[in-house]
């Protein structure tokens, strides 16, 4: 039988973790990411397809393309968490669990990053816990779709 899969989507700017302001957002890479969420996901009977874009509509697309395929989709819209209601109703028409992630502690940051569309669709909100927030997600991931 086929493991759960999971898709994990980051949006704008996260293809350059690792050189973007590292001391908000770490040292750890998205190639790095990926690789930890593949491993952790074979560890935890689940498949992981993992992405990343720059495009508000690309993102809105790869959400509609998570529909009847994926167990479950990770998501870090970076900054259009705070601006896009194209993004939240596309998360409305997703039938699965959503995971909201962000590397940093939004709440601590300034204001126009303490609103989150997102959050109004997401089972879950994990903030502030750096690389390991995708990790901590997949785990619950894993309990939301076992
Ligand atoms: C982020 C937080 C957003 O406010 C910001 O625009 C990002 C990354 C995070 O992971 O901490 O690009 O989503």
């Amino acid at each position: 039988m086929s493991l759960p899969l999971i898709h994990v989507l980051n949006g704008p700017n996260l293809n350059l973790l690792g050189q973007r302001e590292p001391e908000i957002y770490g040292h750890a890479t998205l190639d790095d990411i990926a690789r930890d969420c593949t491993a952790l996901g074979a560890e935890l009977g689940l498949s992981v397809a993992f992405e990343q874009t720059n495009h508000e509509g690309a993102l809105v697309d790869m959400i509609q393309a998570a529909r009847g395929v994926a167990a479950g989709i990770i998501l870090n819209p970076a900054a259009y968490t705070h601006t896009s209601v194209a993004i939240l109703d596309a998360l409305g028409a997703y039938e699965g669990p959503v995971i909201e992630v962000h590397l940093s502690n939004t709440h601590r940051r300034e204001g126009f990053r303490q609103h989150s569309y997102v959050s109004a669709r997401a089972d879950a909100v994990i903030a502030g816990c750096g690389a390991q927030g995708y990790s901590l997600a997949l785990r619950r991931m894993a309990v939301l779709v076992g």
